[in-house]
């Protein structure tokens, strides 16, 4: 059984899409162990503790220095030792000292085709921000493994998605989470308990 912890900062949709699947058994050999937040108020961290999820928050607020809160995050995680880390909306840069802790055990989420609108400044709603101001017809999200860069490490999934005339980045951003992002992050964890990567 793949022991799963997932990291999140804000409404926890992604979260959802992964406990769902868990559920009703299109995840197969996965359980979620625990939920962690940079963000007291993240939603994310309701949804979790109604499915009777542990959680924990870890904000950098709660320390003196990003290097005290990055110490903690990593005490936690080894604490857990988790098979996989899956940030589901996670956004705080993963410091050095956890991937090298995990190689090739955390993935991450991005809303768009990488290596289109990512990197440094590209999270959340301002990527279907730049993908409309850039004018691209096709977007999309993409699963990949965290590497000690920003959005750089290999592509396990991509799905792509219409843009459509009209679109504003919060219409875009819900049709790319419920066409593309809810898909293929199940999916990525399945592939990864099923041993197929
Ligand atoms: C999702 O669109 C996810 O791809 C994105 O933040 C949103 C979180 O939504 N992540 C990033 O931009 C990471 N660079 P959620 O909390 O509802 O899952």
């Amino acid at each position: 059984m793949l022991k799963v912890v997932v990291l999140v900062s804000g409404g926890g949709t992604n979260l959802k899409a992964l406990m769902d699947a868990i559920d009703d058994g299109s995840v197969k050999n996965a359980r979620i162990v625990k939920v962690i937040s940079n963000n007291p108020n993240a939603y994310a961290l309701e949804r979790a503790k109604d499915r009777g999820i542990e959680t924990r928050v870890i904000s950098p607020k709660d320390f003196e220095s990003r290097g005290e809160f990055n110490n903690a995050l990593l005490n936690e995680l080894k604490d857990i030792a988790p098979d996989l880390i899956v940030l589901a909306g996670f956004m705080v840069v993963i410091p050095k000292e956890i991937v090298r802790e995990f190689p090739m055990k955390i993935i991450n989420i991005h809303p768009s085709l990488i290596p289109s609108f990512c990197g440094k400044g590209y999270y959340g709603l301002k990527v279907h921000e730049a993908a409309l101001e850039r004018g691209v017809k096709v977007t999309g999200a993409t699963v990949h493994y965290v590497d000690e860069g920003t959005d750089t490490g290999p592509i396990i999934l991509q799905k792509a998605v219409e843009v459509r005339a009209g679109d504003t980045p919060q219409v875009l951003q819900r049709r790319v989470m419920e066409e593309a992002e809810w898909k293929i992050l199940p999916l990525a964890v399945n592939m990864i308990a099923g041993g197929e990567l």
